[in-house]
């Protein structure tokens, strides 16, 4: 089957690109944004940039500011009522993944009505409600690209998944300056999503040469600058570098989707409110193991865009330096084991039957290059707990 891919009509991308803000809605006839953002943007100087930039452009705009980490269908209904009741014509998203997916979640119930749930994964949303355009101020989720929103389901703690071309923002400002002094946890967490992000999308199923491209380019960017970024939260190279590898992963993994990790780490954060990106690198390095016997050579390519494997290393050497650099770096970026994060173990055994089920549901496993059972998840659960 021919690949179909998605990605926003427009993008500026670069130092300062926030500055195209007003341009970009113009030259996508968009004039009245609501600004989705989480209290932190609104009070860092963020949000009053993009305003200043709105009101010296003669942009009317109003802001929803209540975005929180792991956007829950409470916030979202919030928010959604908040778009129906002013005269918007576009949503404009300031903030990590988070204000990102809840932008797109507002946008997709505003149109369709009815809840969140109708439209999880593998649900169809029938309608695009306004445009959103997205300013990513970590690097990231990818969400910026993306056809996706994951939201909680504040009933049943289900981090949902919810999929389609309405989810994807029309006009991307991808700017690296937004992410100068990340503190480091903030910005290891997201830079592993990322990477994350790349790995899984290259050995996925629906893997293709288009995606191919972007994402070893995201896996060289991203696994030469992250300790960097890390470390010297102002080195302008090292952030720009993580922010074009976040961006470039996003777009490679929204068309060909995010495999076993993701749809593992959705329950842990989910029930055990583990940041996004930790609870992705809490499993990679043994997800990735786990994987390795059923698609050697896409993961030794991996270890050659990592720059860990030399281009003439056989593939079964450079597997075995792909596991040592994931679990390298979770040592070096303090990522800890679920025991150590402090997840209660009898709660969490009590949970692997639940979680495995909506790993499963998820659809992301049966894209992995191994598919698993549902005891085989539990074991790998198990296997990660520390
Ligand atoms: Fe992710």
């Amino acid at each position: 089957m021919v690949p179909i891919v998605t990605t926003p009509r427009l993008m500026a991308v670069g130092g300062g690109a926030l500055a195209e803000l007003p341009d970009t809605l113009r030259r996508i006839g968009l004039s009245q944004p609501l600004v989705v953002t989480d209290p932190y943007i609104a009070s860092c100087g963020i949000l009053d940039r993009a305003t200043a930039l709105f009101d010296s452009a003669q942009i009317r705009w109003s802001v929803f500011s209540d975005t929180v980490a792991d956007p829950t269908t409470a916030v979202v209904e919030t928010g959604t009522r908040r778009l129906a009741d002013g005269d918007f014509d576009s949503v404009v998203a300031i903030g990590g993944g988070s204000s990102i997916d809840t932008a797109k979640a507002m946008s997709v119930l505003v149109a369709n009505g009815g809840q969140m749930r109708d439209y999880k994964v593998p649900g169809d949303i029938p309608k695009a409600g306004p445009p959103v355009v997205a300013i990513p101020t970590t690097a990231g989720t990818g969400a910026e690209v993306t056809r996706f929103t994951v939201i909680t389901d504040t009933a049943t703690d289900e981090k949902m998944l919810i999929a389609g071309l309405p989810c994807c923002p029309l006009a991307a400002i991808v700017d690296y300056e937004l992410t100068l002094s990340m503190p480091l946890r903030l910005t290891a967490d997201t830079g592993l999503d990322s990477l994350t992000h790349a790995i899984e999308a290259y050995v996925s199923r629906r893997a293709n040469p288009f995606t191919d491209g972007l994402d070893k380019s995201a896996m060289g960017l991203i696994a030469r600058h992250i300790r960097t970024a890390c470390a010297e939260p102002d080195n302008r190279p090292a952030r720009e570098a993580m922010m074009l590898g976040a961006t470039t992963a996003g777009m490679a993994f929204s068309n060909a989707s995010v495999c076993l990790v993701h749809g593992m780490s959705r329950p842990i954060g989910a029930f055990f409110h583990v940041p996004h990106g930790l609870s992705n690198a809490m499993l990679l390095p043994e997800i990735t193991a786990f994987s390795v016997p059923a698609a050697l050579e896409r993961y030794a390519d991996c270890a050659r865009a990592m720059g860990v494997a030399e281009e003439d290393e056989g593939s079964q050497a450079a597997v075995a330096r792909l596991l040592d650099e994931l679990r390298a770096l979770n040592t070096d970026l303090k990522v800890p084991t679920p025991r150590a994060w402090g997840i209660d173990a009898m709660r969490y055994e009590e949970l692997l039957p639940v979680m495995a089920s909506q790993a499963l549901g998820s659809g992301s496993p049966a894209n992995n290059p191994r598919t698993p059972t549902s005891d085989e998840i539990i074991e790998l659960y198990r296997r990660v707990y520390g």
